[in-house]
């Protein structure tokens, strides 16, 4: 990116905040499923950075996979389309499950994924999202079980979120705005 590219960033949580509310997620996890194995699925890529702090913060048996799809384009707005790039590598089938994504917004990645999840019969299927946008939901009925903050309708990057795979290594999470496409 050239020089000046936060010129169109603007703080929204700082990684203070996110760490301070990650370690309370990990702690409700925790208690949650007290002396049970979780299994994180960490959905690819923008939640790589939250599942690394996550997971180190749950005091239990731990074990991790990952998916990959793609929802997006390179722009900023939804195709609609969810594309399964790349598929998990062990069976699920028993296992307390715990899906962690980046950004709960439509809810169309999630409505897949967890169709998907489901049809493998894990003993349970938990979300955890570290970002909700609740107001650009189109299926209503998808929600977190664990939800770090809710966010007004704005386009964020940062701590794993991308535009166009940029800013995933800002620590904060950060409201980029853009011309309009
Ligand atoms: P959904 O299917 O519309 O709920 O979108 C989920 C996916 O879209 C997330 O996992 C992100 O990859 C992407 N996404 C949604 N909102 C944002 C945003 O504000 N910034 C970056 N990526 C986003």
């Amino acid at each position: 990116m050239p020089v000046g590219y936060r010129d169109h960033l603007k703080v929204l949580i700082r990684n203070t905040a996110i760490q301070k509310r990650v370690r309370a997620v990990a702690k409700q996890i925790t208690k949650d499923f007290r002396g049970e194995r979780v299994h994180l699925i960490g959905v690819l890529k923008g939640a790589c950075i939250f599942l690394s702090d996550l997971i180190r913060h749950i005091d239990l048996d731990t074990s991790l996979d990952f998916m990959a799809v793609s929802s997006y384009g390179k722009g900023q707005s939804s195709s609609g389309e969810v594309r399964l790039n790349k598929d998990l590598d062990t069976s699920i089938e028993g296992l307390n499950v715990i899906l962690v994504e980046d950004i709960l917004d439509t809810g169309l990645t999630l409505s897949y994924l967890r169709r998907i999840l489901l049809q493998r019969k894990p003993k349970v299927l938990r979300v955890a999202a570290l970002l909700d946008k609740p107001s650009r939901r189109i299926i209503a009925e998808i929600k977190a079980d664990y939800v770090g903050f809710e966010i007004p309708n704005d386009f964020v990057v940062g701590y794993g979120l991308d535009y166009a795979e940029h800013y995933r290594n800002l620590k904060d999470v950060c409201i980029l705005t853009l011309p309009p496409e």
